[in-house]
């Protein structure tokens, strides 16, 4: 098991990597204080993991709430079904709640968390590549609005991150795919090695190798422990994990929530960004064949969906956090391996990029 530390202070926690860290009670007995737990989790992968976690919490009497599985129930609706769970088994402000599934449980329960009477513990057990790699770690918590992706929300910090890499053995192809889009992410924005490392390796990882997804998952979560603990609440540099994704979340809302997986519209995403980094004189031609190459290969999308307009795309974009005093900001790369912010794009540079998009496609 290799243990990874991420830094804030007094809520710093711990991220365990490992294979059958599920058969380890203790990695998550040790966070729970009170006498209550709550396992969230949903309907795909409760008969996968939940058994086994029920079972090593069987002291703590757990409360279960098994949600729909999609990311269109990420809602504020579906949301209540695990308010209602608490409330009706009656639990204190003691209680843990452990987050056992992909991204979607993970921000839905920490949510959850972050807001049940005000804030009680949470733990993230993550199940899918992207979850591991990104979404557990960093305490984004939230749920979508039909005008817009995660914009309902709370940064809440988990007490600790269980990865059970073992899990990932049951987790579909494509699945497995839109994970790696979030671990190229790291590569680009400030791991030139990691992404040549990626470019050796990526076989190996579509072939599930236990070693290199291993390897991948820590390198991941060792790029993203340090950026939020340079920048927790995304003050500054934490925008910059965040690259291709206001492009992505455009083909997410654009497309109707859970049509386009996550990562599949992040890839897109990142190859529009990369185009328009080109465009402005940061990357080479040869940068951008070298990130279309790698997505590609990981088996991802490569370019945005052809029904939807630039005109669509911009008013998406608009809907974005990362917009400020009404100026949509982007996450580019200066350099392959190095990311910058900007709010200086030109008009005509973006709508170059958007029509490129769509001729692609
Ligand atoms: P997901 O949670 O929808 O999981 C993908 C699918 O895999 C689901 O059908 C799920 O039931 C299934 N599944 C989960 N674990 C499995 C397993 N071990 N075996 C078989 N099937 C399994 O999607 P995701 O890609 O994990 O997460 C995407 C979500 O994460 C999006 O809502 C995105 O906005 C969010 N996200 C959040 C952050 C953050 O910082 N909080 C970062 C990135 C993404
Ligand atoms: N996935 C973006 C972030 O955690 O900041």
């Amino acid at each position: 098991m290799k243990t990874l530390e991420l830094d804030l202070g007094e809520r710093s926690y711990p991220i365990y990597i490992g294979s059958g860290l599920l058969a380890r009670p203790e990695l998550l007995t040790s966070y729970i204080h009170g006498a209550r737990v709550a396992i969230v989790t949903n309907e795909t992968v409760a008969p996968l993991y939940l058994g086994r976690v029920r079972a090593h919490l069987a002291r703590y009497n757990p409360v279960e709430a098994i949600l729909p599985d999609g990311e269109q129930y990420k809602t504020l609706e579906v949301l209540n079904r695990i308010f209602d769970a608490l409330l009706q088994n009656r639990c204190d402000r003691q209680t843990t709640i452990v987050a056992l599934g992909g991204g979607v449980i993970g921000d839905m329960a920490g949510f959850a968390a972050a807001t049940y009477q005000r804030g009680v513990p949470f733990i993230q057990v993550p199940t899918t590549l992207l979850s591991q790699v990104d979404s557990s770690v960093g305490g984004k918590t939230g749920v979508n609005h039909p005008l817009g992706k995660n914009m309902i929300g709370a940064f809440y910090q988990p007490r600790a991150v269980v990865i059970d890499t073992d899990t990932l053995n049951t987790l579909p192809d494509r699945e497995l795919s839109a994970g790696l889009a979030e671990v190229i992410k790291y590569g680009l924005i400030r791991d030139p090695g990691f992404f040549a490392w990626l470019e050796a390796h990526m076989d190996r990882l579509l072939a599930r190798d236990p070693a290199a997804l291993a390897e991948a998952i820590e390198r991941s979560c060792r790029n993203k422990a340090e950026v939020v603990a340079a920048d927790e609440c995304e003050a500054g540099v934490r925008v910059i994990l965040n690259l291709g994704h206001t492009f992505g979340h455009a083909i997410e809302t654009g497309m109707g929530y859970g049509a386009w997986l996550h990562g599949e519209a992040v890839a897109a995403g990142m190859v529009m960004a990369a185009d328009l980094s080109r465009r402005l004189g940061w990357l080479t031609e040869h940068d951008v064949a070298r990130i279309r190459a790698l997505i590609e290969r990981a088996r991802l999308p490569v370019q945005a969906p052809p029904m939807l307009t630039a005109a669509q795309f911009k008013s998406l974009m608009s809907v974005d956090k990362k917009v400020q005093a009404g100026k949509i900001r982007l996450v580019l790369l200066e350099a392959l391996g190095k990311a910058v912010i900007t709010a200086e794009v030109p008009p005509a540079v973006l709508d170059e990029t958007l029509a490129a998009a769509r001729a692609a496609a």
